[in-house]
């Protein structure tokens, strides 16, 4: 049972939580990453996007089963809240992962909420909604790589702490630093073991409770089962027939925004493409359309890894190509580039501060923010890549500018204020300079071929899950 001093310390804390998140500049003096881990790390509320700006996301853990809910209010002190139940679905390791979706969100409106689950309530956070859903920013990063170190078993694992708390902190940074960022996405590798201690230690960090994440499945989120029951994705693909087991493709919108988030760990053509189809359709009216996927496809460093995006590209580029994608964010190579206007595999405009009418897609890859390289040897192809950046060392947030007009793409190294590389990219009507013709990259049997790659990889996977990492998993939910 809880003490009198416990519920004070708790109602405190969820105080300063509120303000914080009400007011960003407070955050920096007032609350520590080591009391907000105290209080977080346990539950690890996060928000993720709705399908549209209407809706909110919402999940979190407990250790026992029971209905969750949330409840939200205009009013910090609650007056006229409403509630809203979810759903509570077992993880592997036996917690319980709790979501809920808020209905009915207003343009320009303060919103308070708290997470209700059994025995326990969480503190009070705050979001707010944008005025003008056409005209917002986000801020895009990638390979944050919480890690939990596995041979440090006594007591708190201090890599997870120091780790989640690079995250904590630039998160922080970015958003005092520009307060019209109203989501974050994440390009994949949030954790580097897969584990439900990472998930948890992500959703520690202040920003998540008030800044919907839009996470991307990674190929180290793949090394354990925990991203399956992680979060709450709008929109998942499913009518699959060979999905990645604990990844699948989802969307959501912003304003006149698509963003199309998919698995690039699963080779289904077949899957992928009649996701983006599905997904293109349902939004006749999108103006922009932005990938989110984690395999970088054109800024393969090492020899190894460009044989993987050869590979890639043949899968993923005649999709950008037929539907007309504006930009693809990616993770993976931990380093940072920007390609020219790409279409058909061509460089067919050269990158430049200012692109109009692209006729093509720009692909961009951030870098990773607790493993950041610094290596010259980067064997990079320039008829593809249009800016780069050796970041000795440093991390790297990138800010996207969204209008009705342009999207303008700002990066930063943390800790400085002036961008180190910016660009816009301006459409002038609804279809920009995107070509109105079938891609000559178009074949369906390729797309076939890496369905059935995606079947016996599954199997591989499942092996490897069983074999090598002793999770208890289920053959056909994995394979299928
Ligand atoms: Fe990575
Ligand atoms: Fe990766």
């Amino acid at each position: 049972m809880k003490t009198v001093s416990k519920r004070l310390l708790s109602l405190a804390i969820a105080m300063i939580i509120a303000i914080t998140a009400a007011v960003p500049s407070f955050a920096v003096n007032d609350i520590t990453w080591e009391a907000l881990w105290a209080t977080e790390y346990n539950n690890g509320v996060i928000l993720f996007p709705g399908k549209d700006e209407t809706e909110m996301n919402v999940s979190w853990y407990h250790s026992e089963y029971s209905e969750p809910k949330v409840i939200v209010s205009k009013s910090i002190t609650f007056s006229d809240a409403k509630t809203f139940t979810g759903d509570c679905i077992e993880t592997y390791d036996g917690d319980f992962a709790n979501r809920a979706t808020i209905t009915g969100l207003e343009k320009g409106e303060r919103y308070y909420y708290q997470c209700i689950s059994g025995d326990f309530e969480s503190n009070v956070y705050s979001f707010e909604t944008d005025e003008n859903p056409d005209e917002f920013s986000a801020l895009y990063m990638t390979d944050i790589h919480v890690s939990y170190d596995k041979k440090d078993t006594e007591g708190i694992n201090e890599e997870l702490v120091r780790t989640a708390g690079l995250f904590n902190d630039i998160t922080k940074e970015a958003l005092l630093k520009n307060d019209d960022i109203s989501i974050i996405l994440s390009t994949g590798d949030q954790a580097s073991e897969g584990l439900e201690s990472e998930y948890k230690a992500f959703s520690s960090a202040l920003a998540v409770k008030s800044i919907p994440v839009a996470t991307t499945i990674g190929n180290h989120d793949r090394k354990g089962v925990a991203y399956k029951t992680f979060g709450n994705k709008p929109n998942e693909q499913k009518n699959a027939t060979v999905s990645s087991y604990i990844g699948g493709n989802y969307w959501f919108t912003r304003g006149d925004v698509l963003f199309l988030v998919v698995d690039s760990n699963n080779a289904s053509g077949i899957d992928h493409r009649k996701f983006v189809k599905e997904a293109v359709k349902a939004n006749p009216d999108a103006k922009w359309k932005v990938m989110m996927a984690h395999h970088d496809l054109y800024s393969g460093r090492l020899p190894h890894r460009e044989s993987e995006n050869a590979l890639l590209r043949i899968l993923w580029a005649p999709i950008a190509d037929e539907f007309g994608i504006d930009l693809v964010l990616l993770g993976h190579s931990h380093y940072y580039t920007v390609t020219n206007v790409l279409y058909n595999q061509k460089s067919v405009q050269p990158y430049s501060e200012t692109m109009t009418d692209p006729e093509g897609t720009i692909y961009m890859v951030s870098g990773s923010i607790s493993r950041p390289r610094d290596d010259d040897d980067i064997g990079l192809n320039d008829e593809w890549i249009g800016a780069w950046n050796t970041p000795d060392d440093r991390q790297i947030y990138n800010v996207l500018d969204f209008t009705e007009d342009s999207i303008t793409v700002s990066s930063y190294y943390k800790g400085e204020n002036d961008a180190f590389n910016k660009y816009t990219i301006v459409k002038t009507d609804k279809d920009g300079g995107h070509p109105d013709k079938i891609s000559p990259l178009y074949n369906p049997i390729i797309r076939f071929i890496g369905t059935i790659y995606g079947f016996f990889n599954n199997i591989g996977v499942y092996d490897d899950l069983i074999n090598k990492y002793g999770f208890d998993v289920d053959f056909f939910e994995i394979v299928f």
